[in-house]
């Protein structure tokens, strides 16, 4: 019974203690927070000493990265400036106020810097608009964040997409005030707290600070750098383009009389086309300069116009009437090319013993072509043509052979692009973009 009653009296007393506490220390805060604000002037800009700056530092926090914009060349990014300056109006002892260190102020009641952003993307923007309240020390020192979305103009360059990195500029300056008043500084080292979703196509690399001067007035730069994810882009337009190449290419393997490889090459070009409609959506629409993937790109489709065109020229050339004699200059390059697909080089300029014993291995018809080859240099093509066997070559040879020589034409074109097209990669790759 007699411990209970301690009990409870010791409970009271506790309770009576904290209330005491709670109500003092609400009162000594009130206290102080009505004698800081008694004779304070807004207006007037902290430092007993007019002829030094004052000195506010800063750091930006970027919390998330909202859009890189190549075409309006605008970075729009949600952040926050945490400002640090001395007031010295705002001091107090604190053994006089229960020792309170700090206490909170509604930033309409005191002075704070205004940060105007000079490189804004649409208009002039000065942050306060969301901010915290004004946590002020006992020596003086005010901390103060004030946060919003930031819109910059930016020069986005997107020539290497989609390998680029992106660098644009944050710049701000105390609204007004002249370095000899107050002084940004940017000691702090920026902080970039990304949070867990982050941005689904852009990496931050770093963030880089910078203080200059524009005539009078102190300017702090804050340079933001992005990298694209660009696997995307290779899963979903690099790597389809290259197998298009592959089927643009078969055209060449269809026999040349069949109709059918006219709707074939037709269909591929649709192809290129529809998927180039579907993937201009994924590329930044801008010109100023084209990225060199769109380029790419629409060399690849006039590629397979003209593979469409050579297919139409090569099923006309099939179609010919038997009748129609074959141009001189087209049995001549027939006759080279049977030359060059069958002999090998040395035997151009060989001794008899040598062609006649790869004569004895090779068909008659193929030797007779070196035969004459051998000993009318100077003969009329014509007459050599005839050689070569009894019978004139038939225009679906003619479309056969045209077939072998666009087919090797547009493959070490397409070859070319590609490899060019790798080279840039590998190129981006090795400096370290990627
Ligand atoms: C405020 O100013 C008045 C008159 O100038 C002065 O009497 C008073 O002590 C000042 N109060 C504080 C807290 O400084
Ligand atoms: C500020 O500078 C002026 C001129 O240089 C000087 O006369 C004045 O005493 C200085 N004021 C203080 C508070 O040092
Ligand atoms: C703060 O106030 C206490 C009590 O009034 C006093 O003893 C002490 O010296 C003061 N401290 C300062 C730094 O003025
Ligand atoms: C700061 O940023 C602005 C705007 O992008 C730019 O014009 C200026 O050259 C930059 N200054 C420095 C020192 O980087
Ligand atoms: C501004 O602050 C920086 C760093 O604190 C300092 O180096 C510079 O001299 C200051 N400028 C002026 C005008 O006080």
């Amino acid at each position: 019974m007699g411990q209970m009653m301690t009990g409870q009296g010791v409970f009271a007393l506790v309770v009576i203690v904290n209330c005491h506490i709670f109500v003092s220390s609400h009162n000594s805060a009130e206290r102080l927070y009505n004698d800081l604000l008694l004779n304070y002037t807004k207006g007037v800009r902290p430092g007993t000493d007019y002829n030094h700056s004052l000195n506010v530092e800063l750091f930006l926090t970027v919390s998330t990265l909202l859009e890189i914009n190549a075409v309006d060349k605008i970075m729009s990014v949600n952040g926050f400036f945490n400002m640090l300056w001395r007031d010295e109006r705002l001091q107090w002892n604190k053994t006089e106020y229960d020792g309170h260190s700090s206490i909170l102020i509604d930033p309409s009641l005191l002075w704070t810097p205004r940060i105007l952003l000079i490189n804004p993307a649409r208009r002039f923007q000065v942050f306060g608009t969301y901010s915290s309240e004004v946590r002020v020390q006992f020596d003086g020192y005010v901390f103060w964040v004030a946060g919003d979305m930031i819109e910059t103009n930016c020069n986005i360059n997107i020539r290497n997409y989609p390998f680029d990195i992106q660098t644009c500029d944050i710049s701000i300056t105390p609204f007004g005030y002249t370095e000899n008043e107050v002084n940004l500084s940017v000691s702090f080292s920026t902080q970039f707290t990304e949070f867990p979703l982050g941005n689904g196509e852009w990496d931050h690399v770093q963030t880089t600070t910078t203080d200059w001067s524009l005539s009078v007035y102190n300017v702090s730069n804050f340079t933001l750098q992005y990298k694209r994810k660009h696997h995307f882009v290779l899963t979903n337009i690099i790597e389809p383009v290259l197998i298009l190449n592959v089927i643009s290419l078969a055209v060449f393997r269809i026999p040349p009389n069949c109709g059918e490889r006219i709707s074939f090459a037709i269909t591929v070009f649709l192809s290129y086309i529809v998927f180039l409609t579907i993937i201009t959506d994924n590329i930044p629409k801008t010109s100023s300069p084209m990225s060199l993937l769109s380029l790419y790109l629409i060399a690849k489709v006039s590629v397979s116009a003209c593979i469409t065109v050579s297919t139409v020229f090569i099923v006309q050339v099939s179609h010919k009437s038997p009748r129609t004699p074959i141009p001189e200059r087209i049995l001549y390059l027939l006759a080279k090319s049977n030359k060059m697909q069958n002999a090998e080089p040395k035997w151009a300029d060989n001794d008899g013993n040598k062609l006649d014993n790869t004569r004895t291995r090779t068909k008659s018809g193929r030797a007779e072509l070196i035969t004459g080859e051998d000993e009318g240099r100077g003969s009329s093509l014509s007459t050599h043509c005839s050689h070569i066997g009894s019978k004139q070559p038939t225009w679906e040879e003619v479309a056969i052979y045209f077939d072998r020589v666009l087919f090797f034409f547009f493959l070490s074109v397409m070859l070319l692009f590609t490899v060019l097209l790798f080279t840039f990669i590998c190129t981006n790759l090795r400096t370290g973009d990627i």
